[in-house]
């Protein structure tokens, strides 16, 4: 099979990076970029070879506002012109903006913009598709710059002031990876005639700029609560990726808190209001933990150094149950409920043990009943 040839433009940008970091992974594409300080030259030759164009050069914050009007019109249009002039008809999707029916200065270059792309079309017969997106936000794109989800995590993860505009103003918010997935959709139905040049994305994630900022200081202080937010609600899960996106390079690493008695150590690493908590503890030689048994709390133990016995006894028997566990292979006992249960360390030196509970410790309503085995 011939490779689709594949020319995107504004490819060191936040959004031409992550296509072209798609598209490498992919066999069946040949790349070709163009970006700023290319000649001209090249984007004829470039142009004339191209099966699909994913157009998405553009300034967004020039120094000079003329460059509005040079760059996202005007380059646009000599794309436009070259297809013409080597009648060629690939198929492009542009990314616009929703500004395109703004009255400012931005917005009409990139009306200009469309507007050239869609005559293009209407005489080549091409395949034109105009994205006019919202703001995307994802890993890699400037802070400062044109995206404030950007600013707010780079801001924030470095303890830096960030400015609240208006709290109450409200964002439509597109995430980068499905940009891309829709951007590689329109290219993979090549050939396949378009109803219409106006596409949008499936999803998008409305918000304030108040709670896009607590959301984020959220995602924050994670580090000292443990407390995940809920991941299974989307937007959350996108800006907590992104947000770890910004994190300074020297900062991936936090300490925990350990809790340490005469029996070893204890440090929770986890906690989430869907999924409990994960705690990891170390016992000295000889140490026994737990002797008690939960109504409704289950965990699972898992030793990961050392070795232990495990003790069941149901609370109404006499039955003692041994499980004879060791960080040689690794293995995962559930814990029921209504037996109660300990661990006691048999090896010769620390036991490290890993713990999932089911739900996050609380002081006051422990599901805890101490009772020997
Ligand atoms: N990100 C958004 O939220 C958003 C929303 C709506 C629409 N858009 C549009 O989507 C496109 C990509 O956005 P983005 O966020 O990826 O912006 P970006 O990070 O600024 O990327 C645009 C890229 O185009 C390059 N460029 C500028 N002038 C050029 C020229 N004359 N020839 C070739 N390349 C040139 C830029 O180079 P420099 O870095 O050197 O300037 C940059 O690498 C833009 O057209 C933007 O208007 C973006």
């Amino acid at each position: 099979m011939m490779p689709v040839n594949v020319l995107i433009t504004g490819s060191n940008g936040f959004i031409g990076r992550h296509m072209v970091d798609r598209l490498q992974k992919r066999e069946d594409v040949r790349i070709a970029t163009f970006t700023r300080g290319d000649d001209l030259e090249s984007l004829e030759t470039k142009v004339k070879e191209a099966d699909v164009i994913f157009h998405l050069a553009g300034v967004n914050r020039p120094q000079n506002e003329a460059e509005f009007e040079e760059v996202n019109a005007g380059l646009t249009e000599y794309m436009a012109a070259l297809l013409l002039k080597h009648r060629r008809a690939p198929t492009v999707v542009m990314s616009s903006s929703i500004q395109a029916e703004s009255q400012n200065a931005y917005g009409r270059s990139k009306k200009q913009a469309e507007e050239a792309m869609l005559a293009f079309a209407l005489e080549s017969g091409a395949n034109v598709c105009v994205y006019r997106l919202p703001n995307v936000f994802g890993k890699w794109c400037k802070p400062n710059y044109n995206s404030v989800v950007a600013t707010y995590c780079h801001n924030i993860a470095r303890g830096l002031d960030i400015t609240i505009s208006d709290p109450e103003k409200g964002l439509t918010l597109v995430y980068i990876d499905d940009v891309i997935d829709h951007f590689i959709d329109r290219m993979d139905t090549l050939g396949k005639p378009m109803s219409h040049p106006y596409y949008s994305l499936d999803r998008t994630f409305q918000i304030k700029l108040g709670e896009l900022a607590d959301k984020i200081y959220r995602i924050r202080d994670i580090r000292k609560s443990h407390i995940l937010p809920d991941l299974s609600e989307p937007l959350m899960k996108c800006l907590y990726t992104t947000y770890l996106s910004y994190l300074n390079k020297q900062d991936f690493a936090y300490r925990l808190e350990m809790k340490t008695d005469h029996r070893g150590s204890l440090a929770e690493v986890i906690k989430s209001n869907q999924f409990g908590q994960i705690f990891i503890s170390k016992s000295h030689k000889g140490v026994v933990r737990g002797n008690h048994y939960h109504h409704t709390k289950v965990e699972k133990f898992c030793v990961i150094q050392g070795e232990a016995i495990i003790r069941f006894r149901h609370v109404h028997d006499g039955e003692v149950l041994n499980y004879q566990v060791s960080g040689e292979r690794i293995e995962v006992v559930d814990i029921p409920p209504g037996y109660t249960h300990s661990i006691e360390n048999v090896s010769d030196g620390e036991l490290t043990v890993l713990f999932w509970a089911n739900e996050i410790f609380d002081p006051q309503a422990p599901d805890t009943y101490y009772l020997e085995v």
